[in-house]
């Protein structure tokens, strides 16, 4: 993610099972930039020892509300000063409830009451700690109290039932954390993303599609969402796991998807269209696999609807960003086609160097011209151009 400079994350870590995965989260944090200290209840050093997570964080790991290295200050007071963001995970049910109760008889639930950052908890337990009343009453206050729930996952539990309890996995909490650390530019705004390729049946098996993967979609949908946007992703067929976002909505033909996107323009502040959308489809698509014979197979293709273009044209649309994919004369193709479907800003990318790839170098269009962004991952490259549509947009 590559975290803000100076980002000093508190990552408390209680005594369940899920704390070896606390170790992933660690790595993770500090590869994407963050300093991290690590304090551990003493339930937590059952199942995870601190020596593991010294070796990740790079740093002695606070154990004790005594411990000495706070020279003269006390060692709850000295751990949250400064600090971005205090995690806690695993959070238990215990934790959460003594966290509830506001109690403070140990490092973490102390550092918890002194601090002075945001706090969130990933909490773990079995199902039905989690169903509990008791549970349930506990995490609605921390809510109350400000305290953001990141989880839990429902999957199978290391007690052998399946249900809702797991922590989320680090590569979600990372995420997290990430959303945490960075400003809400598009607060409370409803945005639709599209992406991906649409693949558009020619029979049973066979399809038209193309290389789009689906990164850059799912990486603006990411931006939008850390920017604190509500955001709904349409996609057409990709591999990738898409980000926590409000609703994601899996499609396949462009037909698909102008449906999904239909039916959410009403209730859009903002539709961004990455899609590699099909300009055609196949006429009458084969229910069964077609056979090979000696003759010449004609496919018959009629242009699909414009998606991007029918929504900018309506009445009252939402802030419309389009994209363009140009193997050459990128500006001209680019500028004519933001002219021509009446968008406010596209943003183009040369095919060669944009599908499939991490990376991208994106121009951004608008009315005041012309902005190019420097060449860097497909996420840091959505998070510009959220910034930008943050700085132009304006509510009807
Ligand atoms: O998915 P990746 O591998 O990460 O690759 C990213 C990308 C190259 C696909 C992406 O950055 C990109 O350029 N997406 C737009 C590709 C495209 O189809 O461009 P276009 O010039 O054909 O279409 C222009 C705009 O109209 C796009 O916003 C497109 O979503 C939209 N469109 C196009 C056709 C159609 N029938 N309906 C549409 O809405």
């Amino acid at each position: 993610m590559s975290a803000p400079e100076n980002t000093r994350i508190l990552l408390g870590i209680t005594g369940g099972i899920a704390a070896y995965k606390s170790a992933e989260l660690v790595r993770r944090l500090v590869a994407d930039g963050c300093e991290v200290e690590v304090a551990m209840t003493e339930a937590a050093c059952s199942f995870i020892t601190p020596v593991t997570l010294q070796a990740l964080s790079g740093r002695p790991v606070w154990t004790d509300l005594w411990d000495d290295r706070a020279r003269g200050a006390m060692a709850h007071i000295e751990l949250v000063r400064g600090r971005s963001l205090m995690l806690v995970a695993p959070a238990t049910a215990d934790f959460i409830a003594r966290l509830a109760t506001g109690q403070a008889d140990d490092l973490l639930s102390t550092a918890a009451l002194a601090r002075d950052c945001p706090l969130a908890v990933a909490p773990a337990m079995n199902r039905q700690m989690w169903e509990h009343p008791a549970t349930r009453r506990n995490v609605e206050r921390l809510r109350g109290d400000g305290v953001e729930i990141w989880g839990p996952d429902e999957g199978d539990q290391a007690c052998g039932e399946t249900g809702m309890g797991r922590m989320l996995e680090p590569e979600r909490l990372a995420e997290f954390v990430a959303r945490a650390l960075r400003p809400r530019l598009l607060n409370g705004l409803r945005v639709l993303v599209t992406a991906g390729p649409t693949f558009e049946r020619i029979d049973a098996v066979r399809g038209i599609t193309n290389q789009s993967s689906g990164k850059m979609g799912y990486a603006v949908a990411r931006a939008a969402w850390e920017a604190g946007a509500e955001v709904t992703l349409v996609s057409g067929p990709t591999a990738l796991v898409p980000p926590p976002v409000a609703r994601v909505v899996q499609v396949e033909s462009a037909q698909q998807m102008a449906s999904a996107v239909n039916a959410f323009v009403p209730d859009i502040d903002i539709f961004v269209s990455v899609a590699a959308v099909a300009d055609y489809h196949v006429l009458n698509p084969s229910e069964q696999k077609i056979k090979k014979d000696a003759h010449i197979l004609t496919l018959e293709l009629a242009p699909n609807t414009d998606i991007l273009a029918a929504v900018a044209a309506l009445a009252d649309p939402p802030y419309c960003v389009g994209f363009a994919a140009e193997s050459e004369n990128l500006d001209e193709f680019a500028e004519a086609k933001r002219r021509r479907k009446r968008l406010p800003l596209l943003a183009a990318n040369l095919v060669q160097e944009a599908f499939g790839v991490d990376d991208n170098a994106l121009v951004l269009f608008d009315d005041e011209g012309r902005h190019p962004l420097p060449r860097a991952s497909k996420l840091e490259q959505a998070r510009q151009l959220i910034a930008h549509i943050a700085r132009r947009y304006q509510p009807a």
